[in-house]
């Protein structure tokens, strides 16, 4: 290990005899609260668990994360910007991950990498965890990166009316739509792209949303991927905010809140996708014995 990767961000499994070791790994990692979360779950369920973190150089993922599982590791989370290289690491891939077209999640198994996504489960369950009815639902998703492309899949199992992905460019937004033509007609979901500046023209966008959730990467600069005149054409106090940026009122929120609409963080979408990862890693009885939502509110507190 420490041949690839000399950082304090480290997590070498051969130093930790007897305890089975887990880590995130992404650049930067130093601020990721996986760690905390884990260890909760860990204490929660009674089991003895390391899980650190592993700051990979850009291209040097495959390499750690090879050297992690050869080592000992039993699994690893995933995140920026490192999604892909999991993706193409992993020997086998659940159908999930492969909707997705990203993993953030990675476990060994007789010899085997395997990769998962539980990004999009963890954001369902936060939505329904906060009282918001995705069934029959018109949904906003804005942007149409990798961050978006792993919700879509399970937002479309929860039926809602309407799915409509805008991006700042139209080319990404259509082919995802194209993508996942077959499971919403499947749900009878209305799936349409649309442009950012589509959402100033209330022809274009018809009607305001029930959920409209940020999946840019605007939310981490600070910025807002919505004008003020798309803001008024798609709040309206009944609206609900998801950003999935965490730890901060981001501008997008802000906005949102300004029309009376109630708003969220991605905080417990972060926790829920955790919490998937640990039933995926220590199987459903474990799992049963974890409380989410109990981590979330820690978190908060
Ligand atoms: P991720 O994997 O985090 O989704 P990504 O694949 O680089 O990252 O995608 C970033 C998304 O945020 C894209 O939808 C991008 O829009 P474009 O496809 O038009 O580039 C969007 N995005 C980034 N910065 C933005 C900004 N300032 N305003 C609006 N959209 C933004």
């Amino acid at each position: 290990m420490s041949s690839v990767n000399t950082t304090p961000l480290h997590t070498d499994p051969s130093l930790f005899a007897g305890v089975d070791v887990y880590a995130v790994a992404g650049n930067p990692i130093v601020h990721s609260k996986s760690p905390v979360i884990h260890q909760r779950f860990a204490e929660q369920a009674k089991q003895r668990m390391h899980y650190g973190r592993l700051q990979p150089e850009l291209e040097a993922f495959a390499e750690v994360a090879k050297a992690f599982f050869s080592a000992g590791g039993k699994g690893m989370n995933v995140t920026v910007p490192f999604k892909l290289d999991a993706q193409n690491l992993a020997d086998v891939l659940t159908p999930r991950a492969q909707l997705a077209g990203a993993v953030n999640t990675l476990w060994k198994t007789e010899g085997k990498i395997f990769g998962d996504n539980t990004d999009g489960a963890g954001l369902v369950r936060d939505l329904l965890a906060q009282g918001i009815a995705l069934h029959s639902a018109r949904i906003l998703l804005i942007g149409a990166g990798g961050a978006a492309r792993g919700v879509i899949g399970p937002l479309l199992e929860q039926a809602p009316k309407a799915l409509i992905i805008a991006n700042r460019s139209s080319a990404k937004a259509d082919e995802l739509v194209k993508l996942f033509a077959d499971l919403a007609a499947s749900k009878e979901v209305a799936l349409e792209s649309r442009t950012l500046a589509d959402l100033e023209d209330p022809a274009k966008t018809q009607y305001p949303f029930d959920l409209v959730i940020n999946a840019t990467a605007a939310g981490l600069t600070d910025e807002s991927p919505l004008s003020s005149m798309a803001v008024s054409n798609i709040f309206v106090p009944s609206s609900f905010a998801y950003d999935m940026v965490y730890g901060k009122t981001t501008a997008f929120m802000q906005q949102a809140l300004q029309r009376g609409a109630r708003v969220s963080d991605g905080l417990g979408m972060l926790v829920e996708q955790a919490a998937d990862a640990f039933l995926l890693w220590r199987g459903a009885q474990l799992a049963a014995s974890i409380d989410p939502r109990v981590v979330l509110a820690e978190l908060r507190s």
